[in-house]
């Protein structure tokens, strides 16, 4: 399963991709106007940190020539850029014309089986049914990743199925059971993947009973290099 995180704070992507364990991003225009800077130099600055991953950015049009033209030049600033559409009826009929352009386009705010299969037959490069948000409203997001997955498997659709809105651990390890090729999630939800009590419990006993025998193991290590104060 890939990993993206979904977010376009930079920081926050930054130390993601520390980690060597990311390989994209999905951004939104709620979270790109929450870094106030200029949208391209933004989603090109963001290509350049996760170097070979995918980045998605998002059109604000909702007529059908509107989101041709944002996403064309959406497309050309960065190879790795996928252009994110709303799944409207204009969006669908803009990602058909997209998609025989070789543009890779993501559609987004999926909430339904039909509108996956309708994107998947217009050649959407990423599907994102959006899980937390059909949580929140008392329907089970992970039945909706589960109908999706099964209708792309009997047709063999080439469609990434991105699951979305993801908003714990439980949802990560449930769209990777699925076989969801990608899983994207805030920074927060990454972090959370990271944690267990016991890994915590069992390192600290170990460093405990290390330091007891300390003087018997003998300088196995060398000592870390002094930090320069000056830097
Ligand atoms: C995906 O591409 C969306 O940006 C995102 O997952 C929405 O998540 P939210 O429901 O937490 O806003």
């Amino acid at each position: 399963m890939k990993f993206f995180l979904d977010t376009a704070n930079l920081d926050e992507i930054r130390q993601g991709v520390s980690f060597g364990v990311i390989d994209g991003i999905t951004t939104n225009p709620t979270l790109v106007a929450k870094e106030k800077r200029p949208f391209r130099e933004h989603v090109i600055e963001i290509c350049n940190i996760v170097k070979n991953g995918e980045v998605s950015a998002e059109v604000v049009a909702t007529d059908t020539a509107g989101i041709l033209r944002q996403a064309r030049e959406i497309a050309t600033w960065h190879p790795n850029v996928i252009v994110k559409v709303p799944t409207i009826p204009d969006g669908v009929r803009a990602l058909s014309v997209l998609s025989k352009e070789g543009i890779r386009v993501n559609m987004t705010l999926v909430f339904s089986a039909p509108q996956a299969l309708l994107v998947a037959k217009a050649g959407a490069y990423f599907v994102s049914p959006f899980l937390g948000r059909l949580d929140d409203i008392a329907s089970d997001g992970l039945v909706l990743l589960r109908e999706i997955m099964d209708i792309y498997k009997a047709y063999n659709y080439p469609t990434q199925v991105l699951a979305a809105s993801l908003r714990h651990p439980l949802h990560v390890v449930s769209a990777a059971r699925m076989g969801a090729h990608i899983g994207t999630m805030p920074y927060k939800v990454f972090e959370q993947l990271f944690k267990h009590p016991l890994t915590d419990r069992g390192l600290e006993g170990f460093l405990k009973d290390w330091e007891k025998a300390r003087e018997t193991l003998g300088d196995v290590f060398e000592p870390a290099p002094a930090r320069n104060p000056t830097r």
